[in-house]
């Protein structure tokens, strides 16, 4: 994955056994999380480097220390392991440098990692520079600090499920999830969610407190025609039909648009979709409602795909920025006057955010539209002196975070 450099949800290989791959999926996402510690830690047992050759010794360093030191796996299991894939990866002749720095660091690792700067460690130079720039150094640390842990796993009820009958306090009950002031519910880490009660019957989908701000914000009324641009995989979709609105979905990728659907058949809602690029299509009338999602860094997300934070370069940012801009202009061009806009990205650099929304009042016939703190209960510190949403993985760090999102509302202006 860091060598191809793609995503974990792409590289990642269908091992044997449900429980195989999620057990293999959290040492990736553990050597991911703490790749700078790992990394500290061998380059010390290893003063003249890595050996050269053909096996990727330096990742098999990292799986078998991510285990031994963070995963609670016996030092026995973890050598066995890692020596089997040495051998299967070209690595047969340097089983023992392997074998000694696993049994050096088990021993000597603790102590080591109790004396590193884990947050500042583990989060690559360029994104814990911007972070203090833009956000200061004390939230920049609790940001990266947010980062180290398996973040909780947050559902949004199906309000068309059950009918009428649908309670939010016995689903929080059922199962074992806390309610959200924001309204969805939060559980622990870990766990299969298809195994979870009320997945066949489409009573929830999983969907990000922060990320369930926008469509929230939205307000869109039942019967009114909602576009919502860059919909796929569909959380603000189900958002958006299940509270009666009539969504056309909007999305150029068409293998996420499969997946919208089938998110949508489970949760027996309905939406039209539409495989088409958003900086152009336009509706067949103006309508009073968008909400753009629009692509972006994702850096809001790096506690939940913290191989984002290996895969992307501050040179990404300013094509994604002019992106956004080109979506922003077509959302407002396809408003009816006094129609409603919300826009968002999960990102924490302005240039995908505040900057953009910034430009958008100045340059578009846009006029900002402030979120009150009555609107967003229990998260009154997200809302920014220009009414704009701003969360950070750091907020609500007693709850167990949040993904960050810059969202804005404006109307268009007659
Ligand atoms: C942040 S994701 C959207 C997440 C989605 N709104 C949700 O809540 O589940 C961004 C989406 O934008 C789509 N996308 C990117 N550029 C696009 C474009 N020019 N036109 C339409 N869709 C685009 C991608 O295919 C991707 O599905």
């Amino acid at each position: 994955m860091l060598d191809g450099q793609r995503p974990l949800d792409e590289a990642a290989a269908p091992a044997a056994a449900p429980r195989d791959r999620a057990f293999a999926r959290l040492i990736a996402l553990t050597v991911l999380r703490r790749m700078g510690q790992l990394d500290r830690l061998i380059a010390g047992a290893l003063p003249r480097g890595l050996p050269r050759g053909r096996a990727p010794v330096g990742h098999l360093l990292r799986l078998g220390l991510a285990q031994g030191l963070f995963l609670g796996t016996p030092l026995h299991a973890v050598v066995a392991t890692t020596l089997a894939l040495a051998d299967e990866t070209g690595g047969g002749r340097i089983k023992g440098l392997i074998d000694a720095t696993l049994r050096r660091l088990a021993a000597e690792g603790p102590a080591q990692l109790a004396a590193q700067d884990a947050a500042r460690l583990n989060t690559p130079a360029w994104l814990w520079q911007r972070w203090v720039a833009h956000w200061g150094a004390p939230a920049a640390r609790a940001i990266a600090e947010a980062h180290l842990g398996e973040p909780p796993l947050d559902l949004t009820l199906n309000p068309a499920a059950d009918g009428a009958a649908l309670n939010h306090a016995d689903w929080a009950a059922r199962l074992d999830a806390a309610m959200l002031p924001t309204g969805g519910l939060r559980r622990g880490a870990g766990g299969a969610v298809e195994a979870l009660a009320g997945y066949e019957a489409g009573t929830w989908w999983v969907q990000d407190a922060a990320a369930a701000l926008p469509a929230r914000l939205l307000a869109a009324a039942p019967g009114t025609r909602v576009v919502e641009l860059c919909a796929a995989p569909g959380g603000k979709t189900a958002q958006l039909a299940a509270a009666g609105a009539d969504v056309i979905a909007v999305d150029r990728a068409a293998p996420r648009l499969e997946t919208l659907q089938a998110n949508l058949d489970r949760l027996s809602l309905a939406a039209a979709l539409v495989e088409a690029d958003a900086a152009v299509w336009r509706p067949p009338a103006p309508v009073s409602a968008v909400l753009l999602d629009a692509p972006c860094s994702a850096t809001g997300t790096i506690r939940r795909h913290p191989d984002i934070a290996r895969l992307k370069r501050t040179g990404d940012l300013a094509a994604l920025a002019e992106v956004q801009r080109r979506l922003l202009a077509n959302a407002a061009a396809m408003l009816a006057p006094g129609g409603r806009l919300v826009w968002c990205t999960c990102s924490l650099e302005p240039e995908e955010g505040e900057a953009t929304s910034r430009t958008a009042a100045d340059t578009l016939p846009l006029l900002p539209d402030p979120v009150r703190a009555d609107e967003l209960p229990g998260l009154a510190e997200a809302i920014t002196p220009e009414g704009w949403v701003r969360t950070l993985p750091s907020q609500w760090a007693d709850r167990g975070g949040l993904d960050g999102f810059h969202i804005a509302r404006f109307r268009k202006i007659n």
